[in-house]
């Protein structure tokens, strides 16, 4: 896919603490789904759509971990060269295809998403941009950034991902104040940041996938504090509304909230009957498990 969109912005910092102590050692983003840590996912999706440059914005005690991912770790490939085993050092070599630059920037301190992204600013410079959430794992063909992109190159403007939530679950969410809607695109005047249900303009929320007019940083730079005392991405883009055309695409495919753990466990379930190649019998392993 060919697009004007080359770096995405993969903010990691926060602390997982509904994942302890599974991330006391390690980051919320390199828990597995079947046997592909959540990050893995997001790349592959980017690289699916065209983008090649990434930005981890991290925490102090996650960016080891993710260098030797996406790195070449020697002594593995010698063993694993010793034993014959060469669909095992494709699987391993194939984690950094189709990155071309992968940068690590610190975010000393979690002050919400709008500042995770705001802190990869220098990488970003005067070019519309992609920010990914690993922890929002989008099933889809062609995937969900793919599908994002398409929409980029024919309008341009800010553009997020959408799905309708039940009305008593807007206040956990960013969501659209819809001026018109095709039933696909829908575009916004407006976005509101965890409304209560009685006061959301809308049941329309954004999922961990957005394409960001440069623009946004311009009011990221303000450090403004919105809802939870956090510096909120959704505000930025807010502000930006009757400067950059604004449009939230409902993607065809399923999201998986891997930030909870119903759906972390529903997801590892999900890709799994989807690959095939785990157990021929495993869908009926879960249907038992069920009864
Ligand atoms: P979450 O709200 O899921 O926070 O952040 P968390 O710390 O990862 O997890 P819990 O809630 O404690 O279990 C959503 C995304 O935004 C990033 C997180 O790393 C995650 O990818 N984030 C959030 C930052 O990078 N910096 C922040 O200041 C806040």
């Amino acid at each position: 896919m060919t697009t004007s969109i080359k770096t995405a912005v993969l903010p990691i910092a926060g602390i997982g603490t509904r994942f302890l102590p599974a991330t006391k050692a390690v980051p919320k983003e390199m828990l597995p789904i079947v046997d592909r840590p959540l990050i893995q996912y997001a790349i592959d999706e980017a690289v699916e759509a065209g983008i090649n440059n990434f930005v981890f914005v991290v925490g102090d005690h996650n960016q080891g971990i993710l260098e030797t991912h996406f790195g070449t770790v020697k002594n593995l490939e010698k063993t694993l060269k010793e034993r014959g085993k060469q669909n095992e050092l494709e699987i391993i070599s194939a984690t950094s295809k189709g990155i071309n630059s992968l940068d690590f920037v610190t975010q000393d301190e979690p002050l919400g998403l709008g500042h995770a992204v705001w802190c990869a600013r220098d990488y970003i410079k005067n070019s519309p941009f992609a920010v990914i959430l690993p922890d929002d794992l989008v099933q889809a063909k062609p995937g969900c950034m793919a599908q994002m992109v398409d929409v980029f190159n024919n309008h341009g403007g800010n553009i997020v991902a959408v799905e309708d939530v039940p009305r008593e679950q807007t206040n956990k969410y960013g969501i659209l104040d819809v001026s018109n809607d095709d039933g696909r695109i829908a575009t916004a005047k407006g976005l509101v940041e965890k409304p209560n249900p009685a006061d959301a303009p809308s049941t329309l929320s954004i999922i961990g996938r957005y394409i960001l007019d440069p623009e946004v940083l311009k009011y990221l730079e303000l450090k403004q504090k919105g809802a939870g005392n956090e510096i909120q991405l959704t505000d930025a883009i807010a502000a930006t509304i009757n400067t950059v055309e604004f449009r939230g695409l409902r993607f065809s495919g399923r999201r998986f909230d891997c930030g909870s753990k119903s759906g972390f466990v529903l997801a590892n379930a999900a890709f799994a009957l989807a690959r095939g190649d785990i157990d021929p019998d495993f869908a009926q392993m879960l249907k038992s498990l069920v009864k």
